[in-house]
């Protein structure tokens, strides 16, 4: 074998792929889309750039291949890009084909991936009584004795970044999910926190044991606090949707940040509002902040769904789902012609409360931030 063979690896048969279709192969950790182009052979990373989304999922027209997520698009011979959100390129490999055979040229390690990648050591895991919801947290440094004290992954309050746990089996979606770090930059450590649920994603993450090396890409997203702190910021969270306000508010509260923060704070039940005792505790020493509890799946006339609740009696939330009355019991017309309206949550969240904000409130897109949690 020529020292030329030995840097190509096979990744697929040529039989798997037709013209105009696309296949998702892993080599070294890595997701690649293989594509077929009238007979030609491609490679692009398949994560996209944008969030994450599964390039091999999308749609190949020509030579250009569209996230299944928010439609961006890159030309598969040269990873640019062609259609936003995305801003930055897919990598490509080099293809070669030798008989039915698809070869990959190894890649060189250094000029792998566009995102910076870690390896991170799992420290802590922290149930959140009641829920099924996990913090996962990370060592920050790499030991006590590094004297710089360099923090493993720069972040910005409110980005997520990729967790690679390896080992998951039978998941369409492979060992590789995006979560938003809750953590704050201030904190001593870095964390995510999920719902654990029936893939074998999260079957995997669940039964991690300390010290174990996940890989994490990032960071990644535009899903933080605005500079500007003249103008107040509204954060309207769904659920497990909470987890970039935790580290926007965390990081505004320790580092005095003169921005005012209303937000309000959306969860099925009493008993499983995420994060409430910290939240509870950073209102009172951030008097900037302030947090609204509503318990969405009921109202208050509906007695049966309330008994359900012990601690019923001392709720001093709201009931129901975020609407415009709410909003406006709590914002003022200074606040509302000025803010900036961040909403984070699954998608079917998301949409009502665009629509609640760009229909019911007339808030200007411009001034509304969004970050979808797919997957939910
Ligand atoms: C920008 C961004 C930030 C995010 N931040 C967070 C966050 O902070 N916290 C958070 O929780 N989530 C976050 N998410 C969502 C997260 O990436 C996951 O999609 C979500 O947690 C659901 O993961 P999952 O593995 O449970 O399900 P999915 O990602 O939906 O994957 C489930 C897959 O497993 C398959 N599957 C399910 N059950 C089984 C089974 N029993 N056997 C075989 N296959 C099965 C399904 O077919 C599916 O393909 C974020 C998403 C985005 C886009
Ligand atoms: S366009 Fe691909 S994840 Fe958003």
């Amino acid at each position: 074998m020529s020292k030329e063979d030995e840097d190509f690896v096979k990744v697929a048969d040529t039989n798997d792929i037709k013209p105009s279709q696309m296949k998702e192969v892993q080599v070294a950790g890595e997701s690649i889309c293989i594509v077929n182009v009238e007979g030609k052979y491609y490679a692009i990373g398949n994560i996209c750039t944008h969030e994450g989304g599964p390039l091999v999922d999308g749609t190949l027209e020509g030579y250009e291949v569209e996230c299944p997520w928010h439609a961006s698009k890159f030309d598969v011979r040269t990873g640019e890009v062609k259609e936003p959100p995305a801003s930055e390129p897919e990598p490509v490999y080099q293809i070669k084909i030798d008989g039915n055979n698809i070869l990959l040229k190894k890649q060189d390690k250094k000029s792998k991936s566009p995102l910076h990648q870690i390896e991170l050591t799992l420290i802590e895991k922290d149930k959140v009584e009641g829920t099924d919801v996990m913090s996962f947290k990370f060592n920050k440094h790499n030991d006590d004795s590094d004297v710089e004290n360099k923090t493993l992954l720069d972040y910005t309050a409110g980005q997520f970044a990729f967790f690679d746990i390896g080992e998951v089996y039978n998941d369409p979606k492979g060992p590789i999910r995006h979560f938003t770090i809750s953590s704050s930059p201030t904190e001593n450590f870095i964390m995510f926190t999920t719902r654990i649920r029936d893939s074998p994603y999260k079957k995997r993450l669940l039964a991690l044991e300390k010290g174990t090396k996940v890989k994490v890409r990032g960071p990644e997203g535009q899903f933080v606090l605005h500079q500007d702190y003249t103008k107040p910021a509204v954060f309207l969270s769904g659920g497990i949707g909470v987890t970039p306000f935790r580290s926007m508010i965390k990081y505004a509260t320790d580092m005095q940040l003169p921005v005012k923060i209303i937000m309000f704070d959306s969860n099925r039940n009493l008993n499983n509002i995420i994060f409430k005792k910290e939240f509870d505790e950073w209102a009172s020493i951030n008097k900037n902040f302030k947090i609204i509890y509503t318990i969405s799946e009921k109202d208050q006339n509906d007695e049966q769904s309330l008994s359900l609740s012990t601690a019923t009696d001392d709720w001093k939330g709201e009931y129901g789902r975020i609407n415009k009355a709410m909003i406006l019991k709590y914002v003022d017309t200074h606040v509302l012609d000025n803010s900036i309206f961040y909403i984070c949550g699954p998608p079917s969240m998301l949409k009502a409360m665009q629509s609640l904000l760009q229909e019911d409130l007339e808030i200007p897109k411009e001034r509304i931030k969004v970050e979808e949690f797919t997957g939910y």
